[in-house]
């Protein structure tokens, strides 16, 4: 070993599957593949010049479609992440993840991670055996922004697309481009293209080291109900009677909820479930006492967490034991 490669920080590469691990017979198919079947070492194959900016460890933690993702695989994930980035040989983490719950994941371990080390997510929109598969350059980026000393104390980042977003922020937005990631209100941190990384903001709600929130392997039943043109209220009194403890309303523009649902949410609220005001837009804040009244519903507003997001803090939140009356400046910080 030479003292080049000595010096060259060490990154711990987690692989859980997705279609940057996807295998398809046809290399001009970008769709109806198996995701999740190429393991860790065959993806690091596919990078050769990754020896020239770290050392890699790598691990196989799962081998999934990301739309399977559990709480469980959560608890596995993080709890991996936290000890290697525990270990003093370890400089940085490299997950690699399927798109379609990316989101979720990157803003759950952006709140349970504990360490001020980079931890980078990437992933692919075409699998590996594609024409212009674009998992090999964002795998190279990935590993390249966790290498980086600007990515300490960031929390958790995602590489796409020659893009550094906060994991609390991003959001796919495209079921098939190639650019499918945006952070709707911030935009990107910074990028990274060539083996340069420039950040142009920083993340400043709190995060890793700086919150109340802890993995566990079981979390809070939390689901997620949409408003719609003729919407009833049958799905919230369904999941309450089944014994949800929380519910995050995809409400119509600035969280609004179609009347027929606003007493279902009311009645849900007086039973001690925990119900969050969300958008199902795409972009922006929902307002409290806004589009809804919250007051005398007994609602949360999410502020600019999506759905799916506010569902993570939402089961985090129950899980810490924070008491309903501080729910709304827990969403109204992270
Ligand atoms: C997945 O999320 O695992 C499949 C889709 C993708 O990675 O793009």
């Amino acid at each position: 070993m030479n003292s080049l490669h000595t010096s060259l920080p060490q990154i711990a590469v987690l692989a859980t599957g997705g279609t940057i691990a996807g295998e398809a017979g046809d290399a001009a198919k970008t769709s109806g593949y198996k995701a999740g079947v190429v393991g860790v070492e065959k993806l690091l194959d596919a990078v050769p010049s990754l020896s020239q900016i770290a050392r890699i460890h790598a691990e196989q933690v799962a081998s999934i479609d990301s739309k399977d993702m559990t709480p469980a695989l959560w608890a596995t994930l993080c709890t991996r992440v936290n000890a290697l980035l525990g270990q003093d040989d370890i400089d940085g983490v490299v997950i690699t993840h399927g798109t379609d719950t990316l989101e979720e994941t990157a803003y759950l371990l952006h709140l349970t991670v504990k360490s001020d080390k980079p931890v980078v997510l990437t992933a692919a929109m075409r699998p590996s055996t594609a024409l212009s598969a674009d998992g090999p350059l964002n795998l190279l980026n990935a590993v390249t922004v966790a290498a980086h000393k600007g990515s300490w104390k960031q929390g958790v980042l995602v590489a796409f697309n020659n893009q550094i977003h906060s994991g609390r922020d991003i959001t796919k937005t495209s079921t098939y481009a190639v650019d499918a990631f945006r952070s709707p209100e911030g935009g990107a941190l910074g990028w990274v293209q060539d083996g340069q990384v420039e950040y142009q903001r920083a993340v400043v709600r709190p995060h890793t080291l700086n919150t109340p929130f802890r993995i566990a392997a079981e979390l809070p039943v939390v689901e997620i109900v949409a408003s719609y043109a003729g919407a009833s209220r049958v799905a919230i009194d369904a999941l309450v009677a089944a014994g949800a403890q929380g519910l995050v309303i995809a409400g119509t523009g600035n969280g609004s909820i179609h009347s027929t649902m606003q007493q279902a949410v009311a009645d849900a609220a007086k039973q001690g479930v925990a119900v969050v005001r969300s958008s199902r837009v795409g972009s922006g804040h929902v307002m409290r006492n806004g589009a809804a009244p919250d007051d005398a519903l007994g609602s949360i507003t999410a502020g600019s967490l999506n759905p799916y997001k506010a569902r993570v803090l939402l089961m985090l939140a129950l899980a810490a034991g924070i008491a309903p009356k501080d729910l709304q400046s827990v969403f109204d910080n992270y």
